[in-house]
């Protein structure tokens, strides 16, 4: 654990996103109340968070099990002038503890996929307002067909993961109506996520040569940039819009 928290700590985001796709989405949300309550869950260490807090008036709870993120959108919120909009909360996104119809906007880039797509959007649906917005970004197959190698690394690191099609048949299986879907850029990748982590590897690798659980761990991040320069045809994060 301790070698995976050195390779992610200190990064902008903790998954691929930029904030041209943060204001995207943001921009299919109409009428938002001036007191907008907006939940970021799995906000890590708060790009988009500072993002949604420039960009919406209201209050946004940013919620992470990860403490040291948290602290990190903390200070970014100082930094940012933001504090009095942002207010974090160390907790589980499997164990919400809200009144049903707390939000006009439940907010997660690159985490729904840890509670699962599905569930994700079937169990934080009573914490939404009538008509209120669930906007998520989700790792998911652009074509049917993919190549082997990348298949294998995929249904071994993710074994949900799924077409956007399908995505799409579960929005509608759960009875959100969809506003709006598109793809994350491919730089949004590099930008502001696998370069940090690209960066950091060479220390890395001198520091645990002789340690081959580390050094696996390692090679795996390596392989995974190594398939995604290789296949981002196939596969990348999708942003969806939906409206209770
Ligand atoms: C891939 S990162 C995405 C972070 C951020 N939204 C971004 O795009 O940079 C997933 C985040 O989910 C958090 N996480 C993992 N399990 C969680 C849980 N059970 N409840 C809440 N957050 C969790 C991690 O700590 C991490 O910050």
């Amino acid at each position: 654990m301790n070698i995976f928290f050195e390779i992610h700590q200190g990064n902008l985001r903790e998954g691929p996103g930029d904030s041209q796709s943060t204001l995207c989405a943001l921009s299919y949300l109409k009428n938002l109340p001036v007191e907008s309550h907006i939940l970021d869950i799995g906000c890590g260490p708060g790009m988009q968070t500072i993002d949604l807090a420039k960009n919406t008036s209201g209050k946004i709870i940013a919620l992470d099990n990860h403490q040291p993120y948290l602290d990190e959108l903390q200070r970014r919120a100082v930094t940012e002038k933001l504090s009095n909009k942002i207010a974090v909360q160390n907790g589980s996104m499997f164990d919400l503890n809200f009144a049903p119809e707390s939000f006009d906007v439940i907010w997660s880039e690159g985490a729904i996929y840890i509670i699962g797509f599905e569930k994700g959007l079937q169990e934080w649906k009573k914490f939404l307002k009538r008509g209120g917005y669930l906007v998520a970004s989700e790792i998911a197959w652009f074509r049917e067909d993919i190549p082997e190698e990348l298949q294998k690394f995929w249904t071994q690191a993710y074994p949900a993961i799924k077409t956007v099609k399908e995505h799409l048949q579960i929005i509608s299986n759960a009875n959100y109506r969809l506003l709006a879907h598109f793809p994350l850029p491919e730089s949004a990748w590099w930008q502001n996520y696998y370069h940090s982590i690209e960066k950091k590897l060479p220390q890395l690798e001198s520091k645990y040569y002789n340690d081959p659980e580390a050094m696996e761990l390692l090679n795996a991040e390596k392989f995974e940039m190594e398939l995604f320069r290789k296949y981002s045809s196939f596969y990348g994060y999708e942003f969806y819009v939906i409206q209770k």
